[in-house]
């Protein structure tokens, strides 16, 4: 139904429209702005049965939208991860993506067709021209604006078609609720993990090299040494955790070039041990100067002086190397005294 199909007396007053306005044929200037075509309105406009349906239909979507949003919340509760179903043409794929995936989608699609059906049937669809303007607004062009508002809110109906603004106030006040429950999947909190390593009172150190528990007169002076504690294994399930927190540098000094009274003390006959992460951003220290004693982060130069408690002479690395306290067991083998007094790592593990 168009407007030529309707009696005069049905249509609605036509709206003021102080830009737009009917183009009339110049036929002296071929140029002539032809203006906008006549304003035809809808059936929407003129009967009030197929507004109701048209507000229905975008209310429906709204609340498909919510519903779907539930769904999604529902299915990453309830659906194992490593759950697959065959989907065609995609083959087996995990149900938990599939079913996130599709109400997510139906949730914002619903919420975008019923905006869009809205639009396109309810909210006034008389076409406005505008002519170009300075880009800073006159203080009539700010009332304008708002007075503009005031109408595009008068004429969505926003404020009459209560039904509308409610479904979709709720649709999009849970569509965010997807992202809150996703949150979940950064895992669980650390804890005090970070604090604590695998080693502990008499764990033996091992090198990481040939896997042999470490006696005094393996580590030569000047040489480095990588360990870690007895019992990890590469095929543990947890060992790249429990490396990253445990790996250690050993290194031999003469005691009397030991600057730092504590580090003497928790050394054995000058062999120090101390952590191999580096406390800047966490790298792996491996180059060892050993005339000077300095250790080298090849990330981002940080230098630790193992001489005198490992502390940082130059880098952005905040604090020095934690140290571990060692000595020997009745068998001869160097072991812990206990774990690391302090989180190894990044300085922030110990501000958590
Ligand atoms: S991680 Fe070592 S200096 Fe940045």
């Amino acid at each position: 139904m168009s407007s030529q199909d309707i009696p005069e007396e049905n249509l609605p007053a036509e709206q003021d429209n102080a830009h737009g306005g009917v183009g009339v044929v110049d036929e002296k200037n071929p140029f002539a702005d032809p203006g906008l075509p006549p304003h035809e309105h809808r059936v929407q406009d003129i009967d009030e049965r197929a507004a109701k349906r048209s507000e229905r239909a975008v209310a429906f979507l709204f609340t498909v939208s919510m519903l779907a949003t539930i769904g999604f919340i529902a299915a990453y509760v309830t659906i194992p991860a490593d759950k697959s179903i065959f989907v065609f043409p995609l083959g087996h794929i995990s149900a938990l993506n599939f079913a996130l995936g599709l109400t997510l989608g139906a949730a914002l699609f619903c919420i975008g067709a019923g905006a869009v059906h809205w639009a396109r049937t309810l909210m006034s669809d008389v076409e406005v021209a505008d002519d170009r303007h300075a880009i800073e607004a006159s203080p009539e062009v700010r009332e304008k604006v708002f007075s503009d508002f005031r109408q595009g809110a008068k004429e969505s109906a926003i404020g009459r078609r209560k039904l509308i603004r409610t479904t979709l106030f709720g649709a999009l006040t849970l569509v965010p609720l997807s992202g809150v429950v996703l949150l979940r999947d950064l895992g669980p909190l650390p804890e005090d993990k970070l604090r604590h390593t695998l080693w502990a009172k008499g764990k033996l150190l091992v090198n990481m090299n040939t896997n042999e528990p470490l006696r005094p007169s393996d580590v030569a002076v000047g040489s480095l040494t990588f360990a870690k504690p007895e019992s990890l294994e590469e095929h543990d399930e947890d060992f790249q955790n429990e490396i990253a927190k445990s790996a250690l540098m050993i290194v031999r000094i003469q005691p009397g070039n030991i600057k730092d009274k504590r580090e003497l003390e928790w050394s054995h006959e000058g062999i120090v041990a101390y952590s191999k992460i580096c406390t800047h951003v966490g790298c792996p220290i491996s180059l060892y100067e050993q005339q000077t004693h300095h250790v080298l982060c090849p990330c981002h130069q940080s230098t630790f002086d193992l001489s005198d408690g490992a502390r940082v002479i130059f880098g952005p690395a905040g604090h020095a190397l934690p140290q571990l306290r060692i000595g020997v067991n009745d068998e001869g083998y160097l072991e812990a005294l206990g774990d690391f007094e302090e989180p190894v790592g990044p300085a922030f593990w110990e501000r958590g």
